[in-house]
């Protein structure tokens, strides 16, 4: 790890090696594009100016702005050495306070949106206390859970080169930059999901290490804009060397694909709207709603011994155990029931679980997330019926890979999950049995292979889980019975079955 300035942090602050700027130009020249005009919004000390002035000496306007005024002096020395300051702009500006739809108005078409914007998301800027966001920071408007648990956490660069897209957006243009992997497809599928006209994208993989001494999975994104272009595909290339695409990912029936070739051949099996695979529990305090076993105690975080009603315990696995197929070795409080209940029943149902927690309240109450915000003490999340249904088919999110854990009552209790894993409740060891041949079987495992990015943090997501249509994948099995059935119908109509519904004692 390499540890960096905080101004350098904050700043996103990483200058592109020279060699590296020539090879980007090099490849949009190749590509045929020939810019009438230049812009890099954050130019640094300016080697894509000084690049993009070697690769098109015949540009007629190069424009360069940046934040850091002794970046400009440089960027300002090194291009006009190269070329007139008729042609040459370079000013220090802030992104985020510029007009830029005046200046990109002064740009003769086909223009290049060129360079490598700032490597910082809006959080880590916030914990540096710096103001170098946008005005308005919440990307999509998230509501809800989703901006509240981490969705909201966004790279700046992301919110940049939106922008880009959108200046390009009907114009002969092309956007060639250097950014994270997980940055340019968020970008594509921004662009295409609003309709963006696009005439072809593609996406060169690079050794950030080797280049910039970080080790981040970092991408060369390069995308044409055109009056006429309606592409929704992007090929992706190994290396910036690589002559032929390794694959293709692109946006179809609203969804992203990570392989549109894969997608294709079971296409039938998407469904829109299906629910069923959720996530496991989220409490955020293992110390404290994750018990162990020793010598017949229950003992906590803390190392304290703990004494609770049977009922709010429920055998736990994590992501790890899914991996290694163990068996539970921690139990889990579960102070509710539903996402409507509020804990504060346990006073009566089990009041040795409300003793327990009130006497932690104020380590619950420092809870980081915000979800826990207006919500009843000691809640937790992603709690239902679901959650007690005897049998399960879980698989972790974290994992690189489908592989699928049948998961049988333990102790004659249900097994919960914490939050990095999902799973599909089932009533019974046949369900359990017949769903597990589905989801194992290859049509299942080529339709996720090619909805699924494995280079994602966390590629398995429920999203892409419940767009396989179980009805549709066991028809082509030729496995359609009553389980079957019951188990698609799940995927429709909320999990009641209410085994262990209140009340519990
Ligand atoms: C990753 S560096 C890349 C610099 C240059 N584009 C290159 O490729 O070498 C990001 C640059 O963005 C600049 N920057 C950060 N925040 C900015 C802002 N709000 N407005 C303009 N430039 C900014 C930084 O000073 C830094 O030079």
């Amino acid at each position: 790890m390499v540890l960096t300035h905080p101004s350098k942090t904050a700043f996103g602050d990483f200058q592109t090696p020279l060699n590296l700027a020539r090879e980007v130009c090099a490849l949009v020249a190749q590509s045929g594009f020939d810019p009438a005009s230049i812009l890099e919004p954050t130019c640094g000390i300016g080697a894509f100016l000084q690049a993009a002035l070697e690769t098109f000496p015949h540009v007629r306007r190069i424009l360069g702005l940046e934040i850091n005024p002794h970046y400009v002096s440089k960027a300002q020395e090194v291009c006009l050495s190269i070329a007139s300051q008729t042609r040459v702009e370079i000013h220090q500006a802030d992104f985020f306070l510029t007009d830029w739809p005046a200046i990109m108005a002064t740009l003769p078409e086909p223009i290049l949106v060129i360079g490598n914007p700032p490597w910082v998301t809006n959080s880590a800027l916030s914990a540096l206390g710096s103001a170098n966001t946008p005005v308005k920071a919440n990307l999509d408007n998230l509501r809800g859970i989703d901006a509240l648990t981490g969705k909201s956490n966004f790279d700046i660069s992301e919110w940049m080169l939106r922008k880009n897209l959108e200046w390009l957006d009907g114009k002969h243009g092309m956007l060639a930059v250097l950014c994270k992997t997980a940055v340019a497809r968020k970008v594509l599928a921004y662009a295409w999901q609003h309709r963006m006209r696009i005439a072809s994208a593609s996406l060169y993989r690079f050794d950030s290490r080797a280049h910039f001494g970080v080790a981040v999975d970092a991408c060369l994104l390069l995308i044409h804009s055109h009056p006429a272009g309606n592409s929704q595909q992007c090929a992706v290339f190994s290396t910036l060397q690589a002559r032929y695409p390794a694959s293709v990912f692109g946006w179809q029936d609203g969804v992203m694909v990570a392989d549109l070739s894969l997608y294709q051949k079971w296409r039938s099996l998407f469904g829109t709207g299906l629910k069923g695979w959720r996530s496991g529990i989220k409490h955020d305090s293992s110390q404290l709603f994750e018990l162990r076993i020793e010598h017949g105690k229950l003992i906590n975080g803390l190392g304290e011994v703990v004494d609770l009603e049977p009922d709010v315990l429920f055998p736990l696995l994590k992501s790890s155990d899914l991996a290694a197929h163990r068996q539970p070795r921690l139990w889990m409080v579960v102070p509710q029931r539903t996402m409507s209940d509020d804990p504060i029943r346990l006073q009566i149902d089990a009041p040795k679980t409300w003793h327990y927690l009130n006497k932690h309240a104020h380590l619950l109450a420092k809870r980081k997330s915000s979800i826990y915000k207006n919500r009843p003490r000691f809640a937790i999340f992603g709690v239902g019926s679901y959650s007690f249904a005897p049998w399960k088919i879980a698989i972790s999110g974290l994992y690189k890979k489908l592989e699928f854990v049948k998961v049988p009552p333990y102790q004659g209790r249900p097994v919960v999950f914490d939050d990095t894993c999902y799973f599909f409740p089932c009533e019974s060891e046949a369900e359990c049995d017949l769903l597990y041949e589905l989801v194992m079987s290859d049509p299942a495992q080529e339709f996720w292979s090619a909805l699924i990015f494995w280079d994602a943090k966390r590629p398995i997501t429920a999203q892409s889980l419940n767009s396989l249509n179980l009805l549709a994948l066991a028809q082509i099995l030729g496995k359609t019975n009553d389980t079957a059935r019951a188990l698609a119908e799940r995927q429709v109509v909320e999990y009641t079955v209410g085994n262990y519904q209140r009340p519990l004692l």
